[in-house]
């Protein structure tokens, strides 16, 4: 009897380590191994933050300096055409929509006289507009000032938001040296 219950019992535990075994084994051939990263790669150019970015990966926008090197204030002024159904940059220019850009490069953010800004720009734009803020700003504004009023999809190109800039900061009582400023220590950045 006792021999019986034996058997009984070695046959259950045989199955057991037979299921085992297979599981096992079937893990191992079969156990999906999660992929790091997603399958396909999107390239999404980002701005790339002066200082420090040197050697990034290619699929980012090569630092603002180098594209302001090249860029070009005529094409930047052809560009500006994206804006001026609400800006204007001529000195004392009215405020439409969005507020007069005149002397924008280099000036706090958010302190166009007369301008009422919306509460998600005040709340997310400090500090002194620099290259490298307005790029970011042109390229998404949404993305840098969520709730911003301005209402434009963005420019994606790096080189055309470099002549933008370009043609900007002429438009100016002292235009500043962007290159330089994008160059020193923190390039720039937003404070
Ligand atoms: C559809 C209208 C519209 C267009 C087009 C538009 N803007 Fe604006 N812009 C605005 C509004 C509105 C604001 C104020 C945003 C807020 O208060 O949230 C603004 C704010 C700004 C500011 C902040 C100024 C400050 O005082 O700090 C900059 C810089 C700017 N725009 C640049 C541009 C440039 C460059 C373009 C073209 C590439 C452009 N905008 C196109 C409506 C527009």
């Amino acid at each position: 009897m006792n021999n019986e219950v034996n058997k009984i019992m070695g046959g259950i535990l045989a199955t057991c380590l037979g299921v085992l075994s297979i599981n096992i084994t079937a893990n191992a051939i079969f156990h999906p191994v999660k992929p790091t990263k997603p399958g396909y790669a999107i390239a999404v150019p980002e701005v790339a933050a002066a200082g420090g970015q040197k050697g990034a990966p290619v699929q980012q926008d090569p630092p603002i300096e180098q594209l302001l090197a090249s860029a070009d204030i005529g094409r930047g002024q052809a560009s500006f055409n994206k804006c001026v159904a609400c800006h204007t940059f001529d000195k004392g220019g009215r405020n439409l929509v969005g507020p007069n850009l005149y002397g924008i490069i280099g000036r706090e953010k958010g302190t166009v006289d007369g301008f009422n800004y919306s509460a998600g720009f005040r709340k997310a734009m400090k500090g002194p507009w620099t290259a490298n803020d307005m790029s970011e700003f042109v390229k998404n504004p949404k993305g840098m000032a969520p709730g911003t009023t301005m209402t434009f999809a963005g420019i994606p190109r790096a080189s055309e938001r470099a002549d933008l800039i370009s043609f900007l900061n002429s438009k100016s009582d002292k235009p500043l040296n962007l290159i330089k400023a994008a160059q020193a220590p923190g390039g720039g950045k937003a404070k």
